[in-house]
């Protein structure tokens, strides 16, 4: 992979930059902008090199409709008061541009299209697209390593036709999850959780034959609980997972990596009750498990002790009422403590656990913070991410 941040001669030159500018809106309201705040290196990089940049991204699911909800307005505004630059939204039908030279007419830094979904062609790969949209510009960026499991035109097929780069971001991202999946520093920890085994198991059975421990938490925690003969009350589970758990119990065997799940809980009557402590053999039939208890913060923050790389996808409890926050609070602290004393190498992902850290204003004390949904997982599964072969 070539990255853009070698490049030295980019005066002038027409840059295609797709980016993941995908953020939750309300009523036109940006809610997150963390995925545009990490991007700001990356066009402060090129600004500054006096590229022009031609900024292609998505948001929502438009299905090749123009959805006025769903355009990249809100981010445009949000850019502008943030870089200092002069930027436009371009809403001209991308097939109407003729090619690159419209960009001319443009005084402004940035120019950004609007939404990508809005055309069809994007998500159908369309080879014609493609091209299409490679005349507009010199060369191509990837700085959006969260759409790269998308083998979409703008993602996949633009690198066949022009010269193109890795962004700063994206080589960041591979960065951190090549220490954590291959050129890794011993013993790795990965701790999961997530309320559902199945939508897992895959990173689970890729994990287990390179790490060294693997606590399982969260709702999902809850299917092995009852596995090993405790009744759960009427805590979220996932039915039929017998089969899965039998796997990674003997796969883990085999590969004589460690798993760990809960030896004592937080249970409650419901998600808004008070909190209480329990053994696994003390669980009612009207409680539910809410999050791990005080040995098993104890055994988690040892096993963080020793680990050298630490993987962290998925909160240990229902965190979203401060009552069962503890377990997800101290495993943060923990790993923050470590990396402070450079003790381990940290990444963590995964919508709810970043949005856990946000609200602990701890996403830079961790050596990465991944934005990435579905291409973060896909990675950590170990597939092929298409808008990374194209790159290569
Ligand atoms: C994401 O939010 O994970 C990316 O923007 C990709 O979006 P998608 O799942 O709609 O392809």
């Amino acid at each position: 992979m070539r990255s853009i941040s070698n490049e030295k001669n980019l005066d002038n030159k027409k840059i295609l930059l797709r980016l993941d500018l995908n953020v939750p809106l309300e009523e036109g309201k940006i809610t997150d902008t963390t995925r545009i705040d990490k991007i700001l290196p990356t066009l402060n990089f090129l600004t500054k090199q006096k590229a022009k940049i031609i900024i292609l991204s998505h948001v929502g699911r438009p299905k090749g409709k123009i959805i006025k909800e769903l355009s990249l307005k809100p981010i445009c505004e949000d850019l502008k008061k943030k870089l200092k630059v002069n930027i436009k939204l371009i809403t001209e039908n991308i097939n109407k541009i003729r090619n690159k030279n419209f960009f001319d007419r443009f005084d402004e830094e940035i120019l950004i299209l609007e939404n990508i979904r809005y055309y069809s062609e994007e998500e159908k790969n369309d080879n014609k697209f493609a091209k299409h949209l490679a005349n507009l510009g010199d060369l191509y960026v990837n700085d959006a390593f969260s759409c790269s499991h998308r083998a979409h035109a703008s993602v996949y097929k633009i690198p066949k036709f022009m010269p193109s780069f890795s962004g700063l971001q994206l080589d960041l991202e591979v960065d951190a999850l090549t220490k954590i999946t291959s050129k890794i520093t011993r013993p790795i920890t990965c701790i999961i959780g997530g309320s559902k085994i199945s939508t897992k198991i895959n990173i689970i059975k890729n994990l287990i034959t390179k790490f060294d421990n693997i606590i399982i938490v969260g709702g999902m925690a809850n299917n092995f609980i009852e596995y090993f003969g405790n009744s759960i009350g009427k805590s979220l589970k996932e039915e039929n997972c017998d089969l899965i758990i039998k796997e990674i119990i003997s796969l883990s065997k085999k590969e004589k990596c460690k798993i760990i799940f809960p030896e004592d809980v937080i249970v409650s009557k419901n998600l808004y009750g008070s909190s209480q402590k329990k053994e696994l053999d003390e669980i009612l039939s009207d409680e539910m498990i809410l999050d791990i208890g005080p040995k098993t913060i104890e055994k988690i923050i040892n096993i963080i002790d020793k680990s050298k790389t630490i993987l962290w996808n998925g909160p240990a409890g229902y965190f979203e009422n401060p009552s069962f926050a503890n377990g997800s609070i101290k495993i943060a602290k923990k790993i923050i403590e470590n990396n402070r004393k450079n003790k381990v190498f940290s990444v963590a992902g995964g919508g709810d656990t970043v949005s856990l850290l946000n609200s602990l204003n701890a996403v830079s004390n961790f050596n990465f913070v991944s934005t990435a949904g579905g291409a973060f997982l896909e990675y950590l599964e170990g597939k092929e991410l298409p808008g990374i072969t194209a790159l290569n």
